[in-house]
């Protein structure tokens, strides 16, 4: 899969003739999993309308600077910041030459001298524009500020005129830009993560649960996402707000749990179990809440073993890799070889949760990676850093084994 899935692109479209040919790369973005925005010059927009730009991204077209309904819901602040890359295509000559000016008395200038991310420049004007000394002093500036320049390419032109300086084919756009960027560990995978504890309900007011904050699954979360996977989280309920461009859905019980994980499993390249799924659950449920009264001094609640959602997966023998997490008290990596075993796992991440500065509701974590093969510690650490680590250590033993 492309690596520029997950990536945001801003398309920036400027007054000439090959603005047409934008439309094709909206699409081609898209198809490659990439969120796309796009921007038009006031010039642009003479050649094609924001309407079929809007149409095709699936998003609003930003076109204004000086406009007050504008900064308040995406200003040019914002949408550099959104940016992972920004591409010109086509640029005309005027919009080149503000580049290098390092202008910003338009939206497009102004956003680009915001941006921080990687800006590719398809150049598309007329042949005698394109050799014009100032076009290529500009372009030279362009270059030497970190600008990589896509084409022109030589032909016919709209004009009539033969020579360098039509717009490169969109597909072709599209491959350098593709190579250009840097692959992610894990670009392009489709991984699916379950995270936080799980609540059992006893009666309407009451449930079973554990300590599970969510904060190691979110932060897997997270990290995967940045090495390009796309990725999807089931949350038990947590108080964590979602990482950018995860998908997640919620879930109470581990029931409930299970046929998300069931829906979603299929196309899946990699599971990673990152829940703690409460281990029983009450055998009944009981419809209005047990009264305590005051005869009563004694409650006995019968419990039943819970579902059992990693060996679900695992037993479907579904073509994927299955990654879980054992949190022990005692005897950590032979309970946790037993799981690996049992649950037919790819690696599990072993987590001592008896010491209260590590594991569950805390920022840090020391694990253990085991696989059939090897072990590997991690050193008491970040969750974000064990999140790293765990990642490099799937990109290259477990995805690659
Ligand atoms: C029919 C027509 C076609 C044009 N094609 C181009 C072109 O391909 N490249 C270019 O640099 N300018 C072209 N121009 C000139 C630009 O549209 C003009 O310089 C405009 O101000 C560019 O604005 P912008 O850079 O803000 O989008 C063309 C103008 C017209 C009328």
């Amino acid at each position: 899969m492309s690596n520029l899935a997950n990536k945001n692109i801003l398309l920036c479209v400027t007054g000439g003739i090959a603005a047409y040919k934008a439309a094709e790369l909206v699409r081609l973005f898209k198809t490659a999993n990439a969120f796309v925005r796009v921007l038009m010059t006031q010039g642009a927009q003479e050649f094609i309308t924001p309407l079929t730009m809007q149409a095709l991204s699936g998003d609003k077209v930003h076109t204004d600077l000086l406009n007050t309904e504008a900064e308040a819901a995406m200003g040019h602040i914002e949408l550099a910041k959104w940016s992972d890359l920004i591409v010109v295509a086509p640029c005309s000559a005027n919009s080149l030459s503000k580049l290098a000016e390092g202008r910003g008395d338009d939206l497009f200038s102004a956003v680009c001298l915001a941006s921080e991310s990687d800006l590719f420049v398809a150049p598309a004007m007329n042949q005698a524009m394109w050799k014009d000394m100032r076009t290529q002093k500009n372009l030279k500036r362009i270059i030497k500020f970190g600008a990589k320049i896509i084409g022109p390419a030589s032909g016919e032109q709209a004009c009539g005129d033969i020579g360098e300086g039509r717009m490169t084919e969109p597909k072709e756009i599209f491959s350098e830009i593709e190579n250009e960027i840097e692959c992610g560990l894990l670009a392009g995978r489709k991984v699916l993560i379950t995270a936080g504890p799980t609540q059992e309900m006893i009666d309407p007011v009451r449930f079973i649960s554990n300590k599970s904050s969510g904060k190691m699954g979110f932060s897997l979360a997270e990290e995967i996402k940045n090495q390009g996977a796309i990725v999807t989280l089931i949350s038990g309920p947590v108080n964590l707000d979602t990482p950018d461009k995860v998908k997640r859905f919620d879930v109470q019980s581990a029931k409930e749990m299970q046929s998300k994980v069931e829906e979603l499993i299929e196309d899946c390249d990699i599971f990673i179990s990152a829940a703690a799924v409460a281990d029983f659950k009450p055998k009944k449920y009981e419809q209005k809440k047990i009264k305590k009264g005051s005869e009563v001094h004694q409650m006995k609640i019968e419990l039943d073993k819970n579902f059992d959602i990693l060996k679900t997966v695992t037993d479907k023998k579904l073509n994927l890799k299955t990654v879980g997490f054992a949190a022990e008290t005692e005897d950590l990596i032979n309970n946790a070889e037993k799981k690996l075993v049992e649950k037919n796992l790819d690696l599990i991440v072993a987590n001592d949760v008896s010491d209260q500065s590590i594991g569950f509701d805390s920022d840090e974590n020391e694990v253990t990676l085991i696989t059939k093969l090897e072990k590997k510690k991690i050193k008491k650490t970040s969750k974000k850093n064990v999140s790293k680590k765990i990642i490099e250590f799937i990109a290259q033993k477990v995805i690659n084994d």
